[in-house]
């Protein structure tokens, strides 16, 4: 049986007075811990803070993103030692603003990936389509391709820090969810190129969340399905109200 994940993407959203507010109300809510996970990833700036708020809770505080080298000349960015060192949980490693806006590639998502294994420090991996891929009928080779390449070289062993989301492009931030049914048969599909590259078991381990216009009225729907894990919220997960009913769905 695979834990449930609700994991929260605050990206580069709210004052800190908004977030340790949000944070605070969170910490609260009643939901069942022994069968799901709650992440947040907060900015950068506010995750040692945060971390204080929330370190009595069940609630995880990962980062956004990471680099993947452990220290030395690189201005402006974060190491996996360093999140450690603040008690920060994981990341989330190859979001699709990372990857369009930031211009990371396949390769240097692998490199992240290797670097957070290397560390045993747990990753939500995301992969996803965009528009005209869809349109074009290529999703799925698309993003199996995507997962390919983002665990090359990690060994059956390694996957354990990892969980997956599977984010279309097209449905971040647009209110346009994929369909259940869309989103399921891309999450069998991932399942199965993992079974391919491992084995079933280790497929069946894996978890694989959504995200892409989560909100409280599409949860259940998705939620619902057999492969579908979980939730990776961006916009829903800023206001109290509507991440408590996605976390309680
Ligand atoms: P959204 O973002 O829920 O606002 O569509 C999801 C994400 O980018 O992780």
């Amino acid at each position: 049986m695979r834990r449930s994940v609700i994991a929260g993407n605050w990206k580069m959203n709210l004052g800190f007075g908004e977030a340790a507010d949000l944070v605070n109300s969170l910490t609260k809510l009643n939901y069942n811990t022994e069968q799901k996970d709650v992440i947040i990833a907060p900015s950068f700036v506010y995750l040692s803070e945060l971390g204080k708020i929330a370190k009595d809770s069940n609630i995880k505080v990962y980062a956004q993103n990471f680099y993947y080298e452990d220290s030395g000349a690189f201005t402006g960015e974060v190491s996996i030692e360093m999140l450690k060192n603040i008690g920060v949980a994981g990341s989330i490693v190859g979001h699709s603003e990372r990857r369009m806006i930031f211009h990371e590639t396949d390769e240097v998502i692998n490199k992240k990936i290797k670097a957070a294994v290397a560390h045993k420090f747990p990753v939500i991996f995301c992969v996803g389509e965009t528009l005209e891929q869809r349109v074009a009928g290529v999703h799925e080779e698309v993003v199996t391709a995507q997962v390919g390449l983002g665990l090359e070289g990690i060994s059956e062993k390694d996957m354990e820090i990892i969980t997956i989301a599977y984010e279309p492009v097209w449905a971040i931030g647009t209110g346009k969810t994929a369909s259940s049914d869309d989103a399921e048969s891309m999450h069998k599909a991932i399942r199965n190129f993992l079974g391919k590259k491992y084995n079933k078991a280790l497929a069946d381990n894996v978890r694989i969340l959504y995200g892409g216009s989560v909100k409280p009225e599409n949860i259940s729907e998705l939620m619902a399905m057999e492969n579908i894990d979980g939730a990776l919220v961006g916009g829903a997960s800023l206001k109290a109200d509507s991440f408590a009913k996605i976390i309680n769905y």
